[in-house]
């Protein structure tokens, strides 16, 4: 399975990766989560990349690149890979195409997530992950269930993403529109996407997926 999941910021993207992951084996790859540990680690790429998470705008194409190339060269994307939140520009799409090519690994579908803009702002507001474990919850739609704690036996250590206070997300959904969302007609042309509902509970949104890749 070699999927590429697109949607704008609170779609559900991380979520629906997650829940893919565990029932299927096939790693996600989330270039925001890679970012991320960049910027925990306090690496070079790190101290770079804050700055640009931190305005809501993208990190530049040849680095993303570079993050993905080593990324897919690890030994588990050998059994495939959900790549949530890469590409993001055409550019990125491009690269993409030619490293798969390449490694003789191309892409069998792209998933487009589809949600309304006003359930895409509650999402990303009520938005909690635990800095331990990295899965993704939301206070109202989808909190830890009492009694289950993270992967040591402790509580999930729960913090809010400081790209999602109100002004940053306004800045990425307007960056999505411009930058992100010309590859629907990019992956379209190739005959490669599937669109989704993915507003409903999550196991509806589940489903949905499933069918779209025919799993
Ligand atoms: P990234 O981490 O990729 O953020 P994003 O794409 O903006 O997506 P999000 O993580 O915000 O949303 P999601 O779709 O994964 O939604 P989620 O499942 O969490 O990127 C962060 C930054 O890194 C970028 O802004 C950029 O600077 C940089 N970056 C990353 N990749 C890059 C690239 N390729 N190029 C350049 N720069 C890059 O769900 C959201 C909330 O909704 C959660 O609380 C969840 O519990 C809840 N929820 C999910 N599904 C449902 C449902 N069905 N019903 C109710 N609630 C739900």
């Amino acid at each position: 399975m070699r999927l590429v999941l697109l949607g704008a910021p609170g779609s559900g993207k991380g979520t629906q990766a997650q829940r893919l992951q565990a029932r299927s084996g096939v790693p996600q790859v989330s270039t925001g989560d890679l970012l991320r540990e960049a910027v925990a680690a306090g690496t070079e790429l790190g101290r770079a990349a804050k700055a640009v998470m931190d305005a809501g705008q993208l990190v530049d194409d040849r680095t993303m690149l570079g993050i993905i190339r080593e990324r897919l060269a690890r030994p588990d994307a050998r059994r495939g890979f959900i790549l949530d939140g890469f590409p993001r520009t055409i550019v990125q799409a491009d690269g993409l195409a030619r490293l798969l090519d390449e490694i003789g690994q191309p892409v069998d579908a792209v998933v487009l997530f589809e949600v309304e803009p006003v359930v895409l702002e509650r999402r990303l507001a009520g938005r909690r992950t635990c800095r331990r474990c990295g899965r993704v919850f939301h206070v109202e739609s989808n909190p830890p269930r009492a009694g289950e704690p993270c992967a040591d036996g402790r509580p999930h250590d729960l913090f809010q993403r400081p790209d999602d206070d109100e002004e940053t997300v306004r800045k990425r959904l307007s960056v999505y529109r411009e930058r992100t969302q010309p590859l629907i007609d990019y992956y379209s042309a190739k005959g490669l996407l599937r669109r989704i509902d993915a507003d409903g509970s999550l196991d509806d949104v589940d489903a949905r997926l499933d069918a779209a890749i025919g799993s």
